[in-house]
């Protein structure tokens, strides 16, 4: 993390300097983000997965506040939620900003919602102010980023930057339930899902989400600018054992399909213990048949691999995937290995993040600039947009847990800077003379 501006900012940490109505609409969007949290799957704990009623109804509560705040709504095949600003020429390219409303089970109010409820204070004050642009704003709300159902994330960014890879609708939940199945359900169009959702090219994206770390709270900001996402591996590992009486199956003739993933478990945490910028975890562990007197027959585990370093990501995985089968041969047990997904470390675009460093400036905030180790619709949207992300302060780093939370200030200095970023940066933004990534085609 690295501090660009040594100058005291005009007020020690901005708050004072920011307009009232950033004030009034970050009040607003904290009251939104708890209304979101109760709609869920479990009361009392925030769970909205993929394709649930939980995620339908805050989808239905944000499409009621987009379009309060000026906005066309429409979802896309995926279910994703998609506010457009009114007015111009309707075939003009898009500037998108957004995140996701989908959650992990219990997790918190900010991750996702927050970034999804800043971006329509600020484009409600772009649409109210008259302010003219040479392309449209769309507000995203993704369905899925996280991958809590189906294991393989940012379901929803890669089906409006047309990345969709269809062979994903036959991948089932826990309860068999196809991804399929689940996005009809969700009111979404399975068939379609083999182009673009997004009828227009899409010229950027700016994506705020809570920072989920502890590096801006250390450094007395409440506000930063990411510099690049780590990559990130997700693999699906299942163990064939054999089923059979806990009272009387021999220890040296068994064949313990979860005593074989239980290796695999403790070779990912010592691997990403003795390897520096490396993260490995197993979150979820289901076993067959799952009494306590029967010898496990199966065990499936999750494993995601993580790494700022695509070669120590890759290597560790190679390394993994020998450490499971190894342990499969020892105890005659097979083993079923699938990538479900494989993401490369992804940079931000050096213009657009630029135009936030001036925002975070006019608005008498210092510049910070830090790297996210959390995965994040960006990843997908830069392989057809250039794309920009800014952090807000996390208390105590916490973040996936119901802790989880952001101080109003730092959310009114969300608003305000994305509030002079579309008011002031992007209007001349063109980005194949600003640098950064190639300006993306989307297919109709
Ligand atoms: C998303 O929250 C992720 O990084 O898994
Ligand atoms: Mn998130
Ligand atoms: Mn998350």
């Amino acid at each position: 993390v690295e501090a660009e501006q040594t100058a005291d900012p005009p007020v020690a940490d901005g708050r004072a300097g920011l307009p009232p109505a950033a004030a009034t609409a970050a009040a607003r969007v904290l009251r939104r983000c708890d209304e979101v949290a109760g709609c869920t799957e479990s009361p009392g704990r925030v769970c909205r997965r993929y394709g649930t009623a939980a995620l339908t109804a805050a989808m239905d509560l944000i499409a009621g506040w987009m379009r309060d705040a000026g906005l066309e709504t429409r979802r896309d095949a995926i279910g994703n939620l998609i506010g457009r600003s009114p007015g111009g020429n309707p075939d003009a390219p898009a500037f998108a900003l957004g995140s996701h409303l989908d959650s992990v089970p219990d997790g918190g109010r900010y991750d996702g919602a927050l970034g999804v409820l800043v971006a329509i204070e600020a484009v409600a004050g772009m649409t109210a102010g008259g302010a003219a642009l040479p392309f449209r704003l769309e507000v995203v709300a993704f369905a899925d980023e996280e991958g809590a159902r189906f294991h393989t994330t940012y379901l929803g960014s890669r089906a409006y930057a047309g990345r969709f890879d269809p062979a994903l609708l036959d991948r089932t939940d826990a309860d068999g339930a196809s991804l399929a199945s689940a996005c009809a359900d969700f009111g979404g169009h399975p068939d379609r899902l083999v182009a673009s959702c997004s009828p227009l090219p899409v010229l950027g994206y700016l994506e705020v989400h809570i920072e989920q770390g502890p590096a801006l709270e250390a450094l007395g900001a409440p506000l930063g600018i990411v510099t690049a996402i780590a990559g990130q591996t997700r693999a699906a590992v299942g163990f064939r054992g054999e089923a059979g009486h806990a009272g009387t199956v021999a220890m040296a003739l068994r064949r313990d399909a979860l005593a074989a993933a239980a290796e695999a478990v403790l070779s990912a945490e010592r691997l990403a213990q003795e390897t520096p910028a490396l993260l490995a975890t197993v979150g979820r562990i289901d076993v067959l048949p799952g009494a306590s007197n029967v010898v496990p027959g199966a065990a499936r585990i999750t494993l995601d691999v993580r790494s700022p370093n695509d070669a120590v990501r890759k290597d560790a995985v190679r390394s993994l995937r020998g450490a499971c089968v190894d342990a499969g041969e020892r105890r005659n047990v097979g083993v079923d290995w699938e990538v479900v997904q494989d993401d490369p470390a992804t940079a931000m675009d050096a213009g657009l993040s630029g135009g936030l460093a001036a925002s975070l400036a006019a608005v008498g905030l210092p510049v910070h600039r830090l790297p996210s180790g959390a995965g994040h619709d960006a990843v997908v949207m830069a392989e057809i947009c250039p794309v920009a992300m800014l952090f807000v302060r996390c208390a105590g780093g916490i973040s996936h847990h119901p802790d989880e939370a952001v101080a109003a200030g730092d959310v009114a200095a969300a608003v305000a800077v994305v509030s002079d970023f579309l008011r002031s940066r992007i209007g001349s933004f063109n980005p194949g003379v600003d640098g950064g990534n190639a300006p993306g085609r989307v297919e109709p």
